[in-house]
């Protein structure tokens, strides 16, 4: 039986790769991206993915990543795409873990990054900054419903979430894989 994943989720740009490297390093789980499965099964970019087929599209490959993660999946850090929550089976995967960030931050942040314009550019549904802050309002609620933990991560280093969420759910360094 799968047991163990942990997935983070929240908006774009909040630091779910960033932190689940990190919770990587300090817990010796491996760690998969949503984003980064889809692109290899794909082998184009997210961004091409958009533009060539469209976001129902794309969506429905979500979907699928999400039931091979439940089937074939355990014992890992699983970073998803902002959307990914959606898909039906999210929490039978693992324990949900919600990045709460507030939209400012989330700005301030990408915009201080020294590759700003590149992160900016690779995601699609942040192009016109109002459509992504309505997005961003509507998700909100939509993340906490699907999450087993909340954790507010503005201005916070990845290193303290990750000391974080290791306390709370109790993974201890090297756990078993
Ligand atoms: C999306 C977020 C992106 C990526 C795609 C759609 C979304 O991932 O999956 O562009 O719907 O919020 P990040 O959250 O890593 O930017």
């Amino acid at each position: 039986m799968k047991t163990k994943n942990i997935l983070l989720i929240g908006f774009m740009g909040v630091g779910k790769g960033r932190l689940a490297r990190e919770m990587a390093a300090r817990t010796g789980f491996f760690i998969l991206d949503t984003d980064d499965l889809i692109e290899s099964f794909e082998n184009r970019k997210i961004k091409k993915i958009f533009r060539q087929e469209g976001e129902p599209y794309f969506r429905n490959i979500e979907q699928k990543v999400a039931n091979w993660l439940e089937l074939h999946v355990s014992n890992t850090i699983i970073s998803t795409g902002g959307g990914f929550f959606a898909v039906e089976n999210l929490n039978r995967i693992g324990t949900v873990v919600f990045l709460r960030s507030d939209f400012d931050t989330i700005i301030r942040e990408m915009l201080d990054h020294p590759k700003a314009a590149k992160k900016i550019k690779k995601r699609p549904l942040f192009q016109d900054v109002e459509k992504a802050q309505q997005l961003f309002e509507t998700r909100q609620p939509l993340y906490t419903a699907k999450a087993d933990i909340v954790i507010d991560v503005a201005g916070r280093q990845s290193e303290d979430i990750a000391n974080e969420i290791t306390r709370h759910l109790n993974l201890t360094a090297s756990s078993e894989a």
